[in-house]
């Protein structure tokens, strides 16, 4: 049995990339088929073993609390009318081994200032970090990345940072890792020997970026809280792992499956383009329907 039980998941983000659909409701409430992003990705952490789920949220986001909450009313009026499907999708999010918890992150002072707000929560084990802008699917495979992640911590007691290959010029947008230009097959793990966050296109070390699945050990709790602003002025979860591979093996992990960045307008879309097609509800009809857009 693995020793990482719990994730992090920071969610106080202000969705500027998808206003106005997020001005009054969470961006991770947006659905993509039938459940909101959110769920998605907390239930990719449930397959991949995670029973403690710290959510790092703010003021005006209890939609997402209330998500995961029971509903009386609703359920009472769904079990009178028998619709037992639904009552039960409504229900049953959660298995009842699976706690959510939440804690505020008071200041907008970046990702690594999100994923130290959970330090006392997490409390010396390990965790994994899970940014839920990104959506990956891992249709049709039997375990996802996040659960080969875990594996891959605990066989080589080496943190475990999900990467995959962007274009050139897209790699300012993201953490870039230094693997000595060796670029791990799918679904295998290599050495990170340096970090840099959101890198000019000439100096990035590799097109080997972070796409926000993290397996870390709990020292980095410690690195995080003496990090200084880096990019953007923000404390940033980048720079902690950089300072972290300096005394702890820190490995790139490259993703089997298919990410989307939910967090910008084109790649919800896709998202939702791609579950559509994979939903047994909609798959067939909404197939025909793409066919006939041409
Ligand atoms: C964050 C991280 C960055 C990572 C990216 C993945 O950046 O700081 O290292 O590559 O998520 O989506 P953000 O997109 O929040 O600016």
């Amino acid at each position: 049995m693995s020793t990482v039980k719990k994730a992090v998941i920071p969610v106080a983000g202000l969705g500027t990339r998808v206003l106005p659909a997020s001005k009054a409701i969470p961006k991770e409430m947006m659905p993509v088929v039938d459940k909101p992003v959110i769920q998605h990705v907390i239930e990719e952490a449930i397959q991949a073993g995670i029973k403690e789920i710290i959510l790092v949220t703010r003021s005006g986001k209890s939609a997402i609390e209330d998500h995961f909450d029971s509903h009386f009313e609703l359920e009472h009026q769904l079990d009178l009318k028998n619709k037992t499907t639904i009552l039960d999708s409504v229900s049953n999010i959660i298995p009842s081994d699976v706690t959510i918890l939440s804690v505020r992150q008071s200041e907008a002072k970046g990702l690594g200032h999100a994923v130290h707000c959970a330090a006392r929560i997490v409390n010396n084990e390990p965790f994994v970090v899970i940014l839920p802008d990104v959506l990956v699917n891992n249709y049709q495979q039997a375990e996802n990345d996040l659960q080969k992640m875990v594996q891959a911590f605990d066989e080589h007691n080496a943190a475990q940072i999900m990467v995959e290959s962007v274009p050139q010029d897209q790699v300012h947008l993201y953490g870039v890792t230094d693997c000595k230009g060796v670029k791990p097959e799918a679904g295998d793990s290599t050495p990170i020997c340096a970090m840099v966050e959101k890198p000019k296109a000439e100096d990035a070390p590799s097109d080997l970026a972070v796409v926000g699945r993290y397996v870390l050990p709990a020292r980095i709790m410690e690195l995080l809280a003496n990090t200084k602003p880096g990019a953007g002025g923000e404390i940033q979860l980048t720079d902690a792992l950089d300072e972290l591979l300096k005394e702890h093996k820190v490995e790139a992990y490259r993703m089997t499956g298919k990410t989307f960045d939910c967090g910008n307008k084109l790649g919800f879309l896709q998202a939702n383009v791609a579950y559509g097609l994979q939903h047994p509800e909609t798959a067939e009809a909404f197939k025909q329907f793409l066919t006939e857009q041409g």
